[in-house]
């Protein structure tokens, strides 16, 4: 299934971390942008967490998505990550069926992350003064779609539109788990605890009236 991926592999590189603050405003932060939308579309149980490591592939941190995704710095179609995203043969094409596939804005931001250089920035970006819901759905989308959309909706929990969304939110189950509460299943599964800023995104909407803006 990950066959495209098993064809080349680069030895273990040793790759310095670019945490600096060299970037521009039109740059694509690695940790707070791509990494997010890895490890939740793909890096988890049964595919690429680093319990499974599918066809040896493991999406959970810088070094291994460079590594083992077989990642070329501004190099696109020499970046196995990124063709498997392209993919039009559904047994090739990654996220796998019945996961739906990334959408054309999420493939466009890893294709401009690879075409700046596939650099380990870290740049927050997140403006707690837009709290509509096309905000919150964007922070859905990137963080919880992978395990929580229509085909696959684990724990019960479908969070792929306005309805579903509201409702989790209403109930107390969604803000619970992004807080960590006790007695609720801290989200996103797997991954770090979601920036302060993007809770007080989905907090705020909330707060005023869970509008579908
Ligand atoms: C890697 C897969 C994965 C991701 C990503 C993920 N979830 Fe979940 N979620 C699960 C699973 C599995 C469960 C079922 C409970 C469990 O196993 O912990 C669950 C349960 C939940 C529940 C119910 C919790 C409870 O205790 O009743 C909520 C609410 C939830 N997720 C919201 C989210 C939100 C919001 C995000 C994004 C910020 C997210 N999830 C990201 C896999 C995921």
């Amino acid at each position: 299934m990950l066959s495209v991926f098993s064809c080349k592999h680069n030895p273990q590189e040793d790759i310095t971390p670019d945490l600096t603050n060299n970037y521009t405003n039109d740059s694509v932060s690695f940790q707070t942008e791509i990494l997010p939308l890895l490890t939740g579309n793909c890096a988890m149980t049964g595919c690429h967490d680093a319990a499974t490591a599918a066809e040896g592939v493991v999406l959970d941190n810088y070094n291994n998505v460079i590594n083992t995704g077989d990642v070329t710095a501004f190099n696109t179609s020499n970046s196995d990550l990124y063709v498997v995203l392209l993919e039009t043969d559904p047994k090739k094409r990654m996220p796998p069926p019945p996961a739906p596939p990334l959408t054309a804005n999420q493939i466009a931001l890893i294709a401009k992350w690879i075409n700046q250089g596939a650099r380990n920035t870290n740049i927050m970006r997140c403006d707690t003064n837009t709290f509509t819901f096309g905000a919150v759905q964007t922070i859905v989308n990137n963080l919880c779609i992978g395990c929580h959309s229509n085909s696959n909706p684990q724990g019960g929990i479908n969070l792929s539109n306005y309805t579903n969304i509201k409702q989790e939110t209403q109930s107390g189950k969604l803000l619970g788990s992004i807080n960590h509460l006790l007695g609720i299943s801290p989200m996103p599964k797997g991954g770090n605890k979601l920036e302060p800023c993007k809770i007080t995104i989905i907090q705020k909407w909330a707060d005023t009236g869970y509008l579908n803006n």
